[in-house]
């Protein structure tokens, strides 16, 4: 547990959160409060499917501009560039997205763009951004990526089938909705997967570089939350007290990655969804253990905190063994979810994998790892571990 003597960090929270079930039917009281009156709505299909928009316009009543509902999983250059179109024409002061990642990092980019102009590709990279953006409510429909307060976004360059990542300040959503009951319908093999990128997230901000008190405490709440109710909403869905609960913990996973960053396992899952459309949150619940084992030697005493937030029985033990204990748990957590734990399960070719190694070790999230990644060797090493 214990930081560097001459520790300094930054920490930045500035999302408004709402919690409670129906809580998004309050959503025109918070355009309101943005001081915005024509709130342009952004969604998926699937989400379409689900009937779940509609409760959307009908509580923005007067404040609704109009919808872009093609967006599509992991995002795209083109599909930002579009939508951002359709908002401009329709006269938009704000935007509220209604989805997962993917629905919230299309409106993250598209905010840029209806207050910047220009393409999306122009502002790929760290900071690119001077001043405040288009407003944005986000009320995320998964409980996984914790968009809602991060301020980041990746989008698939389809033609290169590569994630770009986004990262500005100005791009955090002013204000994070969750309503339990959005979640309600999720499926239990989407619930089990996009939770377990909250998990993720959570111990990514753990082990990461930039870790500091503040996003350690985020994640091991974060960390209690996901291993008491996430095996819940798989099993019973319907359960809206533990939707509730994962929700928060996604949120606060957010909150901590989005201060402490990341490392390995999100390099090497960007890479498998870039190349083989491998989803995002199966690809880090598959990476995830093989990751810890990979970096324990250089950081047992913070993977020794995963293990204590998991409510393992670690007496006794040492920290490298809490390090496999906690590995081992998520082994347990993803084996009783019906999770896939092999990349060989998900599509991804063994003649792949170099491929992926070398996109892996340019991912901006490589960087924070724990343990210096300089060779793609290295990266090959736990992909053939994890197939
Ligand atoms: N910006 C960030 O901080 C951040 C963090 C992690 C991941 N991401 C990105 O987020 C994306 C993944 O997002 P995701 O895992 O939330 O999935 P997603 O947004 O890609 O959605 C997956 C599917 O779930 C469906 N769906 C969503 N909510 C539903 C509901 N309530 N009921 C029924 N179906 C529903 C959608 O229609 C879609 O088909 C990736 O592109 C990833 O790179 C971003
Ligand atoms: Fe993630």
């Amino acid at each position: 547990m214990a930081y560097d003597r001459d520790l300094s960090f930054v920490y930045r929270n500035p999302t408004k959160l709402v919690f409670g079930e129906n809580s998004a039917k309050d959503v025109g009281i918070e355009v309101g409060e943005l001081g915005c009156s024509k709130a342009f709505l952004v969604t998926d299909p699937g989400l379409v499917e689900t009937g779940l928009p509609e409760i959307i316009v009908k509580a923005l009543g007067n404040k609704y501009a109009g919808t872009f509902d093609q967006c599509i999983q992991d995002c795209g250059l083109h599909i930002i560039n579009e939508a951002a179109e359709v908002a401009k024409a329709a006269g938009a002061d704000c935007l509220v997205s209604l989805g997962g990642g993917s629905t919230i990092d299309t409106a993250k980019g598209m905010a840029i763009l209806i207050k910047e102009g220009g393409r999306i590709e122009d502002y790929a990279g760290l900071q690119m951004l001077t001043r405040p953006q288009t407003p944005h409510i986000a009320i995320p429909t998964t409980a996984g990526t914790g968009s809602e307060v991060t301020y980041a976004f990746v989008v698939k360059d389809w033609e290169k089938n590569q994630k770009l990542i986004f990262a500005d300040t100005f791009v955090i959503p002013n204000i994070g909705i969750l309503d339990p009951t959005l979640t309600e319908g999720l499926p239990p093999g989407l619930t089990a997967t996009t939770g377990m990128d909250a998990m993720t997230h959570a111990v990514e901000a753990i082990h990461a570089l930039q870790a500091m008190p503040m996003s350690d405490a985020m994640a091991m709440h974060a960390i209690r939350l996901i291993m008491e109710y996430l095996p819940t909403c798989v099993e019973n869905g319907t359960d809206l007290f533990a939707r509730g609960q994962q929700q928060i913990a996604a949120t606060m996973a957010g909150i901590a990655f989005g201060n402490a960053q990341i490392g390995m396992v999100h390099a090497m899952a960007h890479s498998v969804g870039g190349l083989f459309k491998v989803p995002h949150g199966l690809g880090n619940s598959i990476l995830l253990p093989h990751v810890m084992l990979y970096n324990m030697d250089e950081c047992a005493d913070r993977y020794a905190m995963v293990a204590d937030a998991m409510g393992l029985d670690t007496k006794g033990m040492s920290d490298l063994e809490a390090s496999e204990a906690a590995a081992n748990a998520i082994w347990d957590l993803t084996r009783k979810m019906g999770v896939p734990q092999k990349l060989s399960e998900v599509g991804v070719p063994e003649d792949g994998l170099d491929a992926a190694a070398d996109l892996a070790l340019s991912d901006g999230s490589i960087v924070y790892n724990p343990k210096l990644i300089y060779e793609t060797d290295q990266i090959l090493e736990v992909y053939k571990k994890a197939y």
